[in-house]
């Protein structure tokens, strides 16, 4: 099985002239599981107009919800506007389908988006970075996540974030092939 690159550049918190004010931080009882669904709707409907399908352009608020509730969900906020999200999950998925998910010190994460008109300021490399480092602080070496093998773009983003393509994973109801792609934490 291929084994991730590791990443030595020195960590990117923002660019010049992005607000400080860009808070990540977990989700909490007060958060509106309703509007971080409409920011997963937009920022996942680009795959659509590409023919790839992927859940979370059309998932409802119970999918979220059931979604969110399965690892630590983290959001980024400016000045009290959710603008991003993902959920990472803890090293140890042992009946994932995924075969290299169930490696016991592999940290995963999912549902990453950025509102569209957000996007481009360092929002989702941010929520990466601290996805990795509380999952550095739980034991994993590395964290990895799948997308569709065909966004030729995500995945160069994902390389410019540290991450490498390691395996390939076909999930059920879905109509496209992904690549698991992982970064070596330690
Ligand atoms: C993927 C996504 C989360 C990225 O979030 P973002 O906040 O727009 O990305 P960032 O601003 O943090 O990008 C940081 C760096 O990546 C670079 N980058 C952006 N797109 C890139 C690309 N296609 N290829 C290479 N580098 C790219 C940026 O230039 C920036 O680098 P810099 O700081 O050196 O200029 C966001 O575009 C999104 O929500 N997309 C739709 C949903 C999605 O695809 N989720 C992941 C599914 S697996």
């Amino acid at each position: 099985m291929a084994r991730p690159p590791s990443d030595t550049r020195p960590a990117k918190h923002s660019r010049p002239g992005d607000p400080e004010s860009i808070l990540i931080r977990t989700m909490r009882d007060g958060d509106s599981i309703e509007e971080l669904t409409q920011l997963l709707n937009r920022a996942y409907g680009r795959f659509i107009k590409s023919g790839v399908r992927m859940k979370a352009a059309v998932q409802q608020p119970s999918e979220t919800r059931k979604r969110t509730a399965r690892g630590e969900c983290l959001v980024a906020e400016i000045g009290g506007r959710l603008v991003g999200t993902l959920v990472w999950r803890r090293p140890g998925r042992p009946h994932s389908p995924c075969r290299y998910y169930r490696d016991p010190s592999v940290a995963t994460f999912e549902e990453l988006a950025v509102n569209p008109q957000d996007q481009g300021r360092g929002i989702g490399a941010k929520l990466l970075r601290e996805a990795e480092s509380r999952a550095q602080k739980h034991g994993a070496r590395e964290m990895a996540c799948d997308t569709a093998a065909n966004s030729t773009s995500l995945v160069d983003w994902y390389r410019s974030c540290g991450y490498g393509v390691v395996a390939e994973v076909r999930w059920p109801n879905t109509n496209h092939l992904n690549v698991v792609l992982s970064k070596r934490l330690v």
